[in-house]
């Protein structure tokens, strides 16, 4: 059956019926009263998930545009910015400074590995002359299944005295992220990941850092004016026509994050991360990411020897309508990546194990189908 699938794959995500619903409501002013209330609603329960007692803004726009609005907002033409990438969406940042005239510095890490802070502390320490305006960093390269070491890497920045941004698009409810306690001066998510939306809005959160670096930059802005944003957040307003059905649905999303626990979402996505982790292992396959800063939200595995990629994904999609996501770039064909962010449940851990043992084995791998899930259902706790 086509119909039923079970998505996988870090964002787009699975969206609860709940939330699905929340967007069949009938179109409303977005310069009026219920707009107003639902926008305030959707920005209290954002500061909670930031972690954060500052600005953050609702932007409809993919998380790329909040990338955007992180660099034009915060820098000027020809000031240097310290990149340290680990993947596929730090070079994407840094892509999108050099587009703006800002000289980029690279500090790149093996894609697999997470960035060492050490590495950034000494590099920011050689810049005696404090020329490094910014340092751009993700929180979770979804393309390598890493997670970096945000509590280090704030503070260290925050010494040199340049501003931290972020792409926490993949990391903002499916894992801790302090923006304020450690020192995070903007921070970007996407709708599309664990936040179990639609794809279409971003949200930036930004401290009285960022503002400060925002009157004095000078790129161009428009679009991505986030001094807009803020004046019109007063109103009760987006500057521009907002996605208003995505609103609704953040509003009945942030609802079932409310009732959960923000923790406790933590906690579900580190369990769910074992699980997927153990039954990879038990399938005698490797992960990719070192294990030690795997990410809880995707799990990226290596190419199983004698097994294309392309031929696992599409008899796993074709017949056990599991959808799982390959490798980006240069990682293309050598890994494939599974997505446990959001509304996942522990049964569609089991079944994504259960199936990827299946399709392995029909592909002529020679292994245990039951091993992964197996394992799964134990990590899990059975
Ligand atoms: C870490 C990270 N950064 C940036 C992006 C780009 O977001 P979008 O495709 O929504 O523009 C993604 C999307 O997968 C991502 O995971």
């Amino acid at each position: 059956m086509k119909e039923k699938q079970l998505l996988m794959i870090p964002g787009p995500t699975p969206v609860p019926p709940s939330v699905l619903l929340a967007a069949a409501a009938p179109m409303i002013n977005h310069r009026g009263p219920e707009f107003a209330e639902a926008l305030a609603e959707v920005t209290a329960g954002l500061k909670r998930v930031f972690q954060t007692q500052h600005d953050v803004f609702v932007l409809t726009a993919s998380g790329t545009g909040g990338l955007e609005a992180a660099v034009v907002n915060m820098l000027s033409p020809g000031d240097t910015v310290l990149s340290v990438s680990i993947g596929v969406f730090g070079d994407r940042f840094a892509s999108i400074a050099k587009a703006f005239g800002v000289k980029v510095e690279s500090l790149d890490f093996e894609w697999g590995t997470a960035a060492d802070p050490g590495k950034i502390r000494e590099r920011l320490a050689a810049d005696e002359k404090k020329e490094i305006k910014a340092v751009l960093v993700t929180h979770n390269e979804t393309s390598t299944g890493v997670t970096n070491d945000m509590a280090a890497i704030g503070p260290i920045v925050r010494e040199h005295g340049a501003l931290v941004l972020v792409d926490g698009i993949s990391s903002l409810v499916a894992m801790d992220c302090q923006t304020d306690a450690w020192g995070l001066d903007l921070v970007v998510a996407g709708s599309q990941k664990a936040f179990m939306i639609p794809p279409g809005l971003v949200f930036v959160a930004m401290n009285d850092r960022a503002r400060e670096a925002m009157q004095k930059a000078s790129l161009p802005r428009f679009y991505w004016d986030l001094g807009k944003a803020k004046d019109y957040l007063k109103l009760g307003q987006t500057p521009w026509t907002p996605a208003v059905p995505q609103v609704f649905q953040l509003r009945a999303a942030l609802r079932i994050l409310e009732a959960e626990g923000l923790q406790a979402c933590f906690e579900r996505h580190v369990r769910h991360g074992a699980a997927v982790r153990a039954g990879i292992g038990a399938l005698g396959l490797k992960g990719f990411a070192d294990p030690k800063h795997a990410s809880n939200a995707v799990t990226s595995v290596r190419k199983p020897d004698g097994v294309e990629v392309a031929a696992l994904r599409k008899l796993l999609l074709e017949k056990y309508g599991v959808v799982l996501a390959g490798g980006q770039q240069s990682m293309k064909d050598k890994i494939f990546r599974i997505g446990h962010l959001g509304y996942v449940s522990q049964s569609d851990i089991v079944a994504t194990l259960g199936a990827l043992g299946l399709a392995l084995k029909e592909l002529g791998m020679d292994v245990d189908a039951a091993a992964g899930a197996a394992a799964a259902i134990e990590a899990l706790g059975g």
